[in-house]
């Protein structure tokens, strides 16, 4: 059965269609790829699907059930987590702080503040436990987000852009995170810019442009689709 189905969601801002009657469906298990432009619809996707805004129209259903309507934290209890494109840092608080946070959702404190630790160094912050967020490249912001996702325990993370702006050899981090934690069963579903990685990590994508889905397939199918083609990669492909 399919982990998240997403079917014929829309979401309207007054006169913009930001995601345009979109379906789609993810296995248990699966690596789900999201690309698409710049204002394609893909953060407000995600928004949708993780309770932070409600569809205009549509239904989203989690593990078999409709989750239209449920609030981002019982979503996560129910373990449905999302990163944030735009990292969101708390200023005062140390990562160690950050992380013990989102751990506290299935564990008491001393627990959740030792596994916090744990999900730190396992993404690579180990030493980095008693700076601010403010403190960290945006290398390790982004591997603070993914952490956070980690320590909420989830069935199913959808990460926005996680690897945005780093450099390809910065990439190798989060990758090895995202790969260990789909080997445990993790089903993920990422939206990516950067194409090499993405190519590389997906078994599926999905191409959405104006809100709306244009193309469905594994990699190789996408980067030879002709309307992906023209609508998402333009002139950065040579003919
Ligand atoms: N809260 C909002 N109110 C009004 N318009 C919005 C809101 N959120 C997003 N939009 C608009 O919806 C469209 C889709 O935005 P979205 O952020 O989902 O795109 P995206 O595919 O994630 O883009 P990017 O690749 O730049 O992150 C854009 O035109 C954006 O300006
Ligand atoms: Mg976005």
């Amino acid at each position: 059965m399919a982990i998240l189905a997403v079917d014929n969601v829309s979401k309207r801002f007054g006169g913009l269609v930001a995601v345009d009657s979109v379906s789609f469906s993810v296995a248990e298990g699966e690596i789900l790829g999201i690309i698409g432009p710049n204002g394609a619809g893909k953060t407000t996707l995600f928004g949708l699907i993780s309770g932070f805004m409600p569809p205009s129209a549509g239904d989203v259903k989690f593990d078999g059930a409709s989750i239209v309507g449920v609030a981002p934290h019982l979503l996560v209890r129910r373990g449905l987590s999302r990163s944030f494109q735009i990292v969101q840092t708390f200023a005062d608080m140390s990562t160690l702080d950050v992380v013990t946070t989102a751990a506290l959702v299935r564990r008491p404190l001393l627990e959740a503040i030792d596994y916090a630790g744990h999900v730190l160094a396992r993404v690579g912050l180990q030493g980095k436990e008693h700076l601010t967020p403010k403190q960290l490249s945006l290398q390790d912001k982004k591997l603070l987000e993914v952490a956070k996702c980690v320590a909420t325990d989830p069935r199913l993370v959808l990460l926005d852009e996680v690897m945005a702006g780093l450099t390809l050899a910065e990439t190798e981090a989060p990758l090895a995170v995202i790969r260990e934690l789909n080997a445990q069963g993790v089903t993920i579903v990422m939206i990516e810019h950067v194409m090499p990685v993405i190519m590389r990590l997906a078994q599926r994508m999905i191409v959405l442009n104006f809100g709306a889905k244009i193309a469905e397939g594994t990699p190789q199918e996408i980067v030879e689709n002709k309307a992906v083609v023209d609508a998402y990669f333009g002139d950065h492909v040579d003919a």
